[in-house]
């Protein structure tokens, strides 16, 4: 169980994250979800020890938690070979990269050959695969997604979305997922937290939250995605 206790995360004077506190329990995908703004990423960075807090963050050990990012295109080297940078975060041994590199591209459905290949040499959803299949050759204890279908076309979310289900499946990850998007977070969801200005303001599983929000803004967030607020 990954364990967020009263984070804050401050901007000078502005507080960005203000006491957090949320539990992830292992094997299970928790969403995170909030306006533009709302500390959603600023969370994120902090629980990954990318940006100092105030607070406690347990269940996970220093360094083995990876982030996937928005854009798949400004989180890859564009010079280095795609086998390369997955390669690159791995853990095993040398002799063993290119099969450790093959196993994870066929994780996220890609053909062992685009190990070869340059990142502009992929459409934004064969990136965004890259980039997750680069995250778990860390191995990691949890893995925060921050907005990874967001960039994309829609015409290939759905295709992205489906692989995070079938990870989640397959490999028992703990996950962050974050998105603005309600119905995504549905989708790929076991829990839910909804943030707003910084504070977590209600969490539990998601057809607890989205069926019956305890919350006023979980209520003015669900009537703004018709097709959820009625079923
Ligand atoms: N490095 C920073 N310096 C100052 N303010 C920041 C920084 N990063 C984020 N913020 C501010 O913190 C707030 C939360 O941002 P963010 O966590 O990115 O929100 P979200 O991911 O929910 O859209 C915003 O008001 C943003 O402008
Ligand atoms: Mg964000």
């Amino acid at each position: 169980m990954m364990r967020i206790s009263e984070v804050t995360v401050r901007f000078g004077s502005f507080t960005a994250v203000d006491g957090a506190g949320l539990d992830v329990p292992a094997g299970t995908v928790t969403g995170l979800v909030g306006e533009s703004g709302s500390g959603k990423s600023t969370l994120a960075r902090a629980v990954a020890g990318l940006t100092p807090y105030a607070g406690r963050v347990s269940g996970v050990a220093r360094g083995r938690v990876q982030m996937v990012f928005q854009d798949p295109y400004s989180s890859l080297n564009p010079r280095m070979r795609i086998g390369d940078a997955i390669a690159e975060g791995s853990r095993v041994p040398r002799g063993q990269r290119a099969a450790e590199v093959a196993r994870l591209l066929e994780l996220v459905s890609l053909p062992a050959a685009y190990a070869r290949r340059h990142p502009r040499e992929l459409s934004g959803g064969q990136r965004q695969r890259v980039a997750i299949a680069r995250a778990l050759a860390a191995g990691p204890e949890l893995l925060i997604a921050d907005e990874i279908t967001s960039a994309l076309d829609v015409s290939v979310q759905g295709a992205v979305l489906n692989l995070i289900r079938d990870l989640r499946a397959e490999l028992g990850l703990t996950m962050l997922f974050i998105s603005h998007n309600l119905a995504v977070v549905r989708y790929v969801c076991d829990s839910i937290a909804v943030m707003r200005h910084g504070r977590l303001l209600e969490t539990g599983p998601v057809q607890d939250v989205l069926g019956a929000p305890q919350h006023p803004y979980t209520r003015t967030l669900l009537d703004a995605v018709p097709c959820l607020a009625h079923g």
